[in-house]
């Protein structure tokens, strides 16, 4: 475990970095902090250590992973960027956005990570420690959440090593990651942009960055495969079965709520946990998995949800908490 401050200057020189760094080139996995959630990283490059990560995480199935670089100029070796896809880099990169287009044939991005599609996910993160390593290393890291598959994201370093400890050989702590909810992914495979996710960008700066509407995701066009399988069914799963828009809490069960009105009964409830006194959308998604995996904790058998409105990152906050109360398999 490397625990570093950001905060404090030179943290890239600690010794835990080339240990780091020569971990990825040898096809380990490690755990990343970004400012979404934390990332289990690979070399993208390299098959043997993306399959690492689709075992260590029990996915189902081999679906495409995001693979995080340092630079646009770095993303223009793997993808090819039309306008549009320029001008999202340029507004939002660093930051939570992760921009699917078409993939370069040069790439050295591997089938696995791409799920063998034509087509590559690329993140540019604000958190420095993923944009280092990238950088270091000179590989594209591929990286979904440090999670098992279908289970609550993690966004601190204790999460990581309750869920995946055994399968890594480093995990990097720097705290809680700031947005708290993943990075929000649009696809730019033709003139017609399309929100894939929801996340921590909110669909109305990325509308107004672009001066148009964002199309869905079309399941038309992959009728086997939605266009980002994550957004399939159960996900983010708790243990407690999630009531979500509750219009009142019982002492039986965990209460989610979020802004200054509490519901009938808050005062009772077995615990409670508060997304965003003053109703602030930014703090309520830096809080929700973390706060559903508290309520998780204190075994309670459901979780009610007081209502979120759903514009600017409410979208992906109401989107996660749907996929946690979707009917499980
Ligand atoms: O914030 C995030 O995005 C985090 C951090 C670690 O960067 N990563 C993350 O990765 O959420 P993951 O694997 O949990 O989600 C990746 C999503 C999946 O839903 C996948 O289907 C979609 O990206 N995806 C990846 N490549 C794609 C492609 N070529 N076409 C369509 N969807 C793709
Ligand atoms: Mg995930």
């Amino acid at each position: 475990r490397w625990t570093l401050d950001l905060d404090t200057p030179g943290w890239q020189a600690a010794p835990e970095a080339d240990a780091v760094c020569a971990a990825i080139v040898a096809g380990d996995l490690v755990a990343v902090p970004t400012e979404t959630v934390y990332g289990l990283a690979a070399d993208a490059t390299n098959g043997a250590a993306c399959a690492k990560i689709f075992e260590a995480k029990g996915r189902p199935q081999f679906n495409p992973l995001i693979s995080h670089v340092p630079s646009l100029e770095t993303a223009l070796a793997h993808g090819v960027f039309n306008d549009q896809a320029l001008a999202l880099a340029e507004a939002f990169w660093p930051g939570p956005l992760t921009m699917v287009v078409p993939k370069r044939k040069t790439s050295p991005i591997c089938d696995l990570a791409t799920a063998g599609l034509d087509t590559v996910a690329l993140r540019v993160p604000d958190g420095p420690v993923m944009r280092f390593l990238a950088e270091k290393s000179g590989r594209p890291l591929a990286a979904p959440s440090a999670n098992r598959s279908g289970k609550i994201s993690p966004t601190r370093a204790e999460d990581v090593v309750a869920d995946l400890e055994s399968a890594l050989s480093f995990v990097i702590d720097a705290g809680p990651c700031a947005v708290g909810i993943e990075s929000t992914i649009v696809g730019l495979l033709d003139d017609r942009p399309r929100l894939l996710r929801p996340g921590g960008i909110a669909r109305e700066e990325i509308e107004s960055v672009l001066g148009l509407v964002l199309l869905s995701a079309d399941p038309a066009m992959r009728p086997d495969a939605p266009a980002a399988p994550g957004m399939l069914s159960s996900h983010y799963a708790p243990n407690a079965r999630m009531i979500l828009a509750a219009d009142a809490a019982t002492p039986e069960d965990g209460l989610l709520s979020f802004g200054p009105t509490p519901l009938p009964g808050a005062e009772h409830a077995r615990a409670e946990f508060n997304l965003s006194p003053t109703g602030n959308l930014r703090e309520a998604a830096a809080n929700l998995f973390h706060a559903m995996r508290f309520l998780d904790s204190t075994g309670a058998k459901a979780i009610r949800v007081q209502i979120i409105p759903n514009f600017g990152l409410g979208e992906a906050i109401n989107d996660r908490l749907q996929r946690a109360a979707a009917p499980r398999d």
